[in-house]
This record gives C-alpha cells, structure tokens and sequence, in this order.
C-alpha cells in the first residue's frame, strides 16, 4: 500500500519537475493571440511575450509602428496603409479613410448628406441605413462597407504579425471606443473575421490604456481617468478598477478639438507673418501644402524644444525663402483658449460621479496631441496629480488590447484577470 504512494508520490513530483524545468529552459511560448488597435487614423499590432511580460508593438511598412488607417482600391489592386496615403492626392475618390466613424451605424439622409461634405469619396446609403462607400473600379461601381476596409487594414496588420512569428496568426483581441453600441461592436468584430481572425473580445479603448499601466493588477488604484487627444478629438473617461473588473463610470468628449485645430491656429499666425511681410496674401496651394507641413513638424518640435524654426521657400512669391523662429511660449498664447477647453469633459466626468481631484487615484494620457507639455501641465494643475507618461500616448491602446490578448491566451506570468463590466453611460458632448 505505501509503496504504491510513494510510486505515485515520485511521478507526481517528476511531473511538476518537469514542468518547473519546462518553464525555466525551455524557449518560451510564442504569442498566439495578438491586439489591435483599429484606430480612426492610425492602426497598429502588438503581442504580449510569456516570461518577460513585454509587450512589443510590431514595425511594419518601412519601419512604422503604426500604418494610417486608409485603404484605396485601384484597378490593379488594392493599397493599405502608408502606401495609400502615397497615392491619395492622385485618385481622392477611391482612397477610403474615416471608416470607423461609418462601421455599424445607422445614418439619416440628411446626416449623410451632411458628412458627405467632409469626403472626396462617395458615401451611400443601403435600404437599412448604413453607409457604404460607393467607388468605381474597372470601369464599374462597387459599393465597399466600412468594416470591408476595416478588414483590408486588419488583415495588413496580421500579416505583418505573422511575418514576424513565421506562424499563422488566427485569433485577435480589438479595441474599440467606449462609447460602440453593440451594433457598433459587431460591425468591428465582423471586419476582424472577414480578415480570417477569431476576435475572442472586444475591449474599449480607455480600458486598454489603463491596462497598458498595469492599473488592472494594482489594488490601491480604484478611480481612473483616462483622457485621450487625438487629432480631431478629445474624449474623457472615469473608469472604476476594482480585482481586475473595470467599470466606465462616465465618459464626455469635444469630438471637435484635438491636434489639427492647434496646428490651424499656428497656420493662421504664420500667414498673417507672411501677409505682412510680403504685403499680399499666400493662397498658392503648393506653397500652402508646404507651410501646412511646416507647421505640423514645428508643433512636435516645440514638445522637445523651446523654440523651433519655420523655414521654406515660397514658389508663388518667385521663391522667396521665408523664416520665422516660432517658441514655445507663443504656441501655447495662440492655443490657449483651445488648451483649457481640455479640461472641460474631465469636469463634467468629475461632476456626473460626484468625484473631487482628489478621489483620482491615476490619470492615463492617450493620443498624440497629450505629448504637449501644456496639455500635460494643465491636466496635473487641475487634477492636484502628475499624469502617467511612462508609456508612449500613441501606443497606450495597442499595448493594453495586447495584455488582454496574452491573458485570453493563457501566457505565463500572467495569472490576472480582466473583464469589462456593461455600463449603461451614456458620452456627453461638449462644443
Ligand atoms: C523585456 O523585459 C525585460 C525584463 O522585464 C527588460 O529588461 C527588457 O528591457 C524588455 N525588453 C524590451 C525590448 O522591452
Ligand atoms: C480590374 O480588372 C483586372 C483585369 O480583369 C483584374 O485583374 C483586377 O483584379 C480588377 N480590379 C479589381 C480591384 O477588382
Ligand atoms: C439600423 O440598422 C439596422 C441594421 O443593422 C437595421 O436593422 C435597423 O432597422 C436600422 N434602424 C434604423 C432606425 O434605421
Ligand atoms: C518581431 O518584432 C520584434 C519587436 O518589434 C522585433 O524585435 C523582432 O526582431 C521581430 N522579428 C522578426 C522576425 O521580424
Ligand atoms: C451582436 O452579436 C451577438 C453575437 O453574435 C448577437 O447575439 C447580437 O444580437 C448582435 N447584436 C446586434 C445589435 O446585432
Ligand atoms: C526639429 O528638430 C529636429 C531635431 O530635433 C531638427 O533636425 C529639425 O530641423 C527641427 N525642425 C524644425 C522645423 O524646427
């Protein structure tokens, strides 16, 4: 009888020896589930590693971490990414970008008409009220929908995962904005399987940034705003953390304020420089083309710098070079106004949870435009609290969809647990 234990005893100890050894030499498990962030502008995939807990956000298209979320379909084929940005001046009505605004959502005529006036491209509605996206290839009208595009984009991000897994990549956890109604949810996840992925779950954007943070493992972090600025928007979420469940308290955004405007600001205060110096008004388009680039590689260089120099040479005043030292300082005087409105959804989350500062135990910057050094220093003023900046703003989301990824996929060390509750909030919008 005791024998018999102790031959049953000894397997089972060289069975948890073996595992120990397994786990300690051998190579560790490829990453089987991948994250997506599917993003309005930008698209990017990443992948959680079992042992170490990094997350690694892939390159693909010449190096990018991130392709611009635009497709266009010509007759000889189809071009993603920054390959369809490239051409996109050339065959404005066949580049499709926007398409998340569109994915799973009922339109009325007079809406439609509306956007319609944003876009080079055609926009139809079906009998049911959704939105397809009417171009004409080979000499024929093909009607492409939303989540058609979202699955073009999609599918370039799974091939560039399993070029560097040189294995097949089958199933995907994506991220989508909190404010996706269950259509909404839907229309995405089906973009994820005509792309030939199993999308295991959907999770909001916010959730994912503050996972990026690890605030889903930490047991003092109960209130969490998550304040994300974009190019064109800004949208604020109040969630609450409790054991790994995450629950969106409020949400309010301005889904008119976000990069573009700061940039629209300094394009205006240089072409009255301009006006000024040279007594007539720029309107040439290329020189214009020009100054707009101009003027975006200033703004980024005024997050590191305290001044930075617009330097071009104007072809319509007979290729006169124009320079203009733009600091800092008067950046942040032109924006101003724009700047504080920022702190205006943070209020309203605050007021509809009857939260004060004080009751924030994080703040997550999401977004491009939160890289700004007066975003960041008003956002810490008016919270009494130093906003999280340890992971890169523009990859927060596919970082965090990528944690859930390797925890619906089981990767060791990651023995947490991290689910979405519903919530019934509804955003509210401010202009
Ligand atoms: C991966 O994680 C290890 C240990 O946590 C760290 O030392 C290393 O720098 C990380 N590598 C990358 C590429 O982030
Ligand atoms: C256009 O026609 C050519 C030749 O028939 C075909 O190879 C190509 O795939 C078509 N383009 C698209 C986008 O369907
Ligand atoms: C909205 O779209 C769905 C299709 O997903 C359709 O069944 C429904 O009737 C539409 N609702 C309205 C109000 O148009
Ligand atoms: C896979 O991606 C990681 C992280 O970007 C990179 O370090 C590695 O070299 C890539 N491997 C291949 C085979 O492309
Ligand atoms: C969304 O998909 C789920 C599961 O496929 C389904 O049960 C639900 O009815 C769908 N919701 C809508 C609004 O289509
Ligand atoms: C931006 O900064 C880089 C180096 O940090 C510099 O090479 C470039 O000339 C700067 N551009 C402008 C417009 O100031």
């Amino acid at each position: 009888m005791s024998s018999l234990y102790i031959i049953l005893g000894t397997s089972v100890l060289a069975v948890l020896l073996a595992g120990y050894f397994a786990q300690m030499y051998l190579p560790p498990p490829k990453p089987k589930v991948v994250g997506i962030d599917l993003g309005t502008t930008f698209s990017c995939v990443g992948m959680y590693h079992a042992v170490t807990g990094n997350v690694s956000v892939l390159t693909t298209q010449g190096g990018h971490k991130c392709i611009p979320s635009v497709v266009a379909i010509l007759d000889r084929g189809i071009l993603v990414g920054y390959d369809a940005v490239a051409q996109a001046e050339h065959n404005p009505s066949n580049t499709l970008y926007d398409a998340k605004r569109f994915i799973g959502k009922n339109f009325s005529t007079k809406e439609l008409e509306e956007a319609q006036k944003q876009y080079s491209f055609k926009l139809k509605l079906d009998q049911f009220g959704m939105v397809s996206f009417s171009i004409v290839v080979n000499g024929t009208e093909r009607l492409i929908a939303p989540q058609e595009v979202g699955s073009i984009i999609i599918q370039e991000l799974k091939q560039a995962a399993e070029r560097n897994l040189s294995a097949p990549v089958n199933r995907a956890v994506l991220s989508v904005p909190a404010e996706f109604d269950e259509n909404q949810r839907n229309f995405t996840m089906k973009a994820g399987a005509i792309a030939g992925l199993d999308i295991l779950r959907v999770i909001n954007e916010p959730t994912a940034a503050a996972m990026a943070y690890g605030l889903h493992t930490k047991s003092n972090i109960h209130n969490v705003l998550v304040v994300d600025l974009g190019g064109g928007t800004l949208d604020v979420s109040l969630l609450n953390v409790q054991g790994g469940m995450f629950l969106t308290q409020a949400m309010a955004g301005n889904n008119r304020l976000g990069g573009q405007d700061f940039n629209q600001r300094l394009l205006e205060y240089v072409l009255e420089k301009i006006a000024g110096t040279f007594k007539k008004s720029l309107i040439d388009k290329e020189d214009l083309q020009v100054l707009r680039m101009n003027v975006e590689e200033v703004k980024l260089n005024l997050t590191y710098h305290k001044s930075a120099l617009i330097s071009l040479q104007l072809h319509s005043f007979g290729n006169t070079l124009f320079k203009e030292t733009i600091t800092r300082d008067l950046f942040e005087k032109i924006n101003s106004d724009l700047f504080l409105r920022v702190l205006e959804p943070i209020d309203r989350v605050l007021q509809t949870t009857e939260l004060t500062p004080e009751d924030v135990d994080e703040i997550v910057l999401v977004g491009g435009s939160t890289r700004i050094p007066r975003v960041i220093s008003l956002v810490e003023k008016h919270m009494s609290r130093r906003p999280n900046t340890n992971v890169d703003p523009e990859l927060a989301v596919v970082t965090g969809v990528s944690v859930q990824a390797g925890i619906l996929g089981g990767m060791w060390p990651l023995t947490v647990s991290a689910v979405e509750l519903p919530t019934r909030v509804r955003k509210i919008h401010i202009h």
